[in-house]
C-alpha cells in the first residue's frame, strides 16, 4: 500500500533509538526527510548508533539525548531537554513520539525508585514521557504516539493493585503484562484525549531478530533468544510499519489502535477491557507522581 503523508519537515522522539527496532525505525524516519530526536542509556550505544546513521545516511538530521529511562528523574528531564531543543529551534509542536525503548528481566529487578525494572521502562516511562510531552504533543494539527507492544501480551492478565508487587515474579509474564499495558495505556490515551490532534497507536513488530533478552542476567533467557532470535524478521521490517502509523492519514479516522504489518489487529481480551485501562491509569499516575485529571 502506498503510504499518504510526508515526514519532510516533522520531528520525531524515538526512545530505544540505539539498537534493533527503534534504530532501523530511526532510520527510516530521518530517511524520510524527518527530523529526529533519538534517546539513548548509553553514550558509546549512542556514538556507535550516529557513526552508522551517517554511513546510511549522511545528511540525516538527528540529534541524540541521554536518558535511562527506568529512572522517572532522568524522564523528566529527558522531556525538558527535548522541549527546550524545539524551542531553539523555533518549532512548536512535536509531531511524532515513538515509545519504543524496552527491556526484558528473568529476575526481580527494582528500579533506584523501588519499581519493578519491566514495569519501570516498557510501561511507567512511555507513559510519563507522553504526560511530560503533553504542551507540545497537543499544540499542532496532526500529532501520533506509537508505543511498541507485542504479541505477548495475548496471554497477559493483570491485577493492577499487584503490578508493581508481582509475587511470583516471572520475567515472562512481567514482559507479557507490560506489553498488555502498551495497549491499554494507548486505548486510554485515546478516550481520554479524543477530539485532540493527538493520537496515538500501539504496534507489534512482530518477532525480530534484536538483542532484547540477551542483554540482561538471565543465562536462560539469554539461551532461549538466541535461538529463538534467528527466527525473527530484521527490525528493518516493523520500521516501516513505524513508518506506515507516523504518516498514514488513512488511519487519523480508524477506530482501531493496535497494528502490525500496516494493517490493524485485534488485540487480546484484557487489552479491550475499559475498567482495566482506567484502573491502570490511575495507577500510573500514582507511581508517577502525576495529578489525574480526567478531561471527559
Ligand atoms: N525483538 C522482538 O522480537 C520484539 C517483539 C515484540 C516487541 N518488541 C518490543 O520492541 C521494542 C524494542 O525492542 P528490540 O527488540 O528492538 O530490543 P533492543 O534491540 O534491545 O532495543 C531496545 C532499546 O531500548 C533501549 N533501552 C533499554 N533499556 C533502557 C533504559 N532503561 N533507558 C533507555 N533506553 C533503554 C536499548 O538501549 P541499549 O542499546 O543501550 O541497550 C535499546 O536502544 C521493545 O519495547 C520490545 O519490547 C520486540
Amino acid at each position: 500500500m502506498t503510504p499518504s503523508g510526508s515526514l519532510a519537515g516533522k520531528t520525531a522522539v524515538i526512545t530505544g533509538a540505539t539498537a534493533g527496532i527503534g534504530l532501523y525505525s530511526l532510520l527510516a524516519l530521518a530517511g524520510e526527510g524527518a527530523n529526529v530526536i533519538g534517546v539513548g542509556r548509553n553514550e558509546a550505544r549512542i556514538l556507535k548508533a550516529e557513526a552508522l546513521i551517517r554511513e546510511k545516511l549522511p545528511d540525516a538530521q538527528v540529534k541524540y539525548l541521554l536518558a535511562d529511562l527506568s529512572i522517572q528523574s532522568q524522564v523528566r528531564n529527558l522531556a525538558v531537554e527535548i522541549q527546550d531543543l524545539l524551542k531553539e529551534r523555533g518549532i512548536k509542536s512535536l509531531d511524532i513520539l515513538v515509545n519504543n525503548a524496552g527491556v526484558y528481566a528473568q529476575h526481580l529487578t527494582r528500579t533506584p525508585e523501588g519499581i519493578e525494572l519491566t514495569l519501570a521502562v516498557n510501561h511507567l516511562a512511555p507513559f510519563l514521557l507522553t504526560h511530560e510531552l503533553l504542551p507540545v504533543l497537543t499544540s499542532g494539527t496532526d500529532q501520533r504516539i506509537i508505543t511498541m507492544s507485542s504479541f505477548a501480551h495475548i496471554r497477559a492478565s493483570m491485577n493492577v493493585g499487584r503490578l508493581n508487587n508481582p509475587f511470583p515474579y516471572v520475567g515472562i509474564l512481567a514482559y507479557a503484562r507490560s506489553k498488555l499495558a502498551n495497549i491499554l495505556f494507548t486505548r486510554e490515551f485515546n478516550r481520554r484525549m479524543s477530539g485532540s490532534p493527538v493520537h496515538a497507536f500501539a504496534m507489534d513488530p512482530g518477532l525480530v531478530n534484536t538483542e532484547i533478552a540477551l542483554k540482561e542476567r538471565g543465562v536462560e533467557s539469554q539461551i532461549v533468544w538466541s535461538f529463538r532470535r534467528k527466527k525473527g524478521s530484521s527490525p528493518e521490517i516493523p520500521a516501516q510499519t513505524v513508518l506506515y502509523l507516523c504518516r498514514e492519514k488513512s488511519i487519523l479516522q480508524s477506530p482501531h489502535n493496535y497494528w502490525r504489518d500496516t494493517q490493524p489487529k485485534q488485540p487480546g481480551r484484557n487489552a479491550m477491557n475499559d475498567r482495566m485501562a482506567a484502573e491502570l491509569w490511575n495507577l500510573s499516575c500514582e507511581l508517577c507522581g502525576i495529578q489525574n485529571t480526567d478531561p471527559q
